[in-house]
């Protein structure tokens, strides 16, 4: 009862008729590089899908060259870090999950790339996590007085667990700069990389709701063929 469901947002892509706002969703990938790339990975993503959010194919050279991925130095064959290059996918930031737990208070902050099709409402649910934080309401520490948030994890009512191991990670307004000049406000940039998440779960979106209409127009059309050549068919039996 005190778990609530995501806030209801309005995203361009959602509906029958959906489409991406490019703008949007690069400035979400803005905010994922600039903040939660810090802790996340999204390894099902590689720089050079970003062609089909309206990059060129140097802006995709160039995003991939600002990320460090890891490699292998020809020289003494040790591992070490390299500029991206467009084929490869978006690192961890942690070595491996030990790292990324101790980092994290024990939690091991999960892969992004499909978390807005691995909850209910992805989209809503990713947005209204990041501007859900808040203090315990009066209601539930009545109802039930031993419950707490430990050092170390926050509270959020769109968690299931109202406990959430992620610190609020958008906090202020100008965070981060956004190149088109749209305000980076809190909001803005939570809907922002939830626009962003929901393509990298699903990039063909907006091209499985296109297909849909003339396969609509196909059937209808075939159905009017067929109820018509049965007619024809069985016009000369009285
Ligand atoms: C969990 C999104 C930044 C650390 C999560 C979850 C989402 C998310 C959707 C999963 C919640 C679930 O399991 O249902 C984001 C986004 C970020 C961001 C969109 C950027 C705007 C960060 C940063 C850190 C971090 C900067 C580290 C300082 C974690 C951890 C968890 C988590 C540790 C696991 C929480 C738990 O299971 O209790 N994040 N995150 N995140 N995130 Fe983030």
């Amino acid at each position: 009862e005190f778990y609530l469901s995501p806030k209801d947002v309005d995203f361009q892509h959602e509906g029958a008729f959906g489409t991406w706002d490019l703008a949007q969703v690069q400035r979400g990938y803005q905010v994922y590089k600039e903040v939660c790339a810090v802790c996340h990975s999204m390894k099902f993503v590689a720089f050079r899908d970003f062609a089909e959010i309206d990059y060129t194919e140097e802006e995709v050279k160039a995003l991939a060259a600002e990320v460090q991925v890891p490699g292998i130095d020809p020289n003494t064959g040790e591992a070490t870090m390299r500029a991206g290059v467009p084929t490869d996918y978006f690192p961890s930031p942690y070595p491996n999950k030990v790292a990324a737990a101790a980092a994290n208070n024990n939690a091991i902050p999960p892969d992004l790339s499909l978390m807005t099709k691995a909850r209910g409402h992805g989209t809503e649910y990713v947005y209204s996590l990041l501007t859900g934080y808040g203090p315990i309401p009066e209601e539930l520490s009545e109802e039930f007085p031993e419950f707490t948030t430990p050092t170390g994890l926050y509270f959020n009512q769109y968690f299931p667990n109202l406990n959430l191991a992620m610190a609020p990670p958008l906090t202020s307004a100008g965070q981060v700069t956004y190149a088109d000049g749209t305000e980076a406000t809190v909001d803005q940039m939570a809907k922002d990389v939830s626009a962003f998440l929901t393509w990298t779960a699903e990039p063909t979106l907006v091209k499985r709701k296109q297909t849909g209409w003339p396969v609509l127009g196909f059937l209808l059309f075939a159905t009017i063929l067929a109820f018509m050549s049965k007619k024809y068919v069985w016009s000369s039996v009285k």
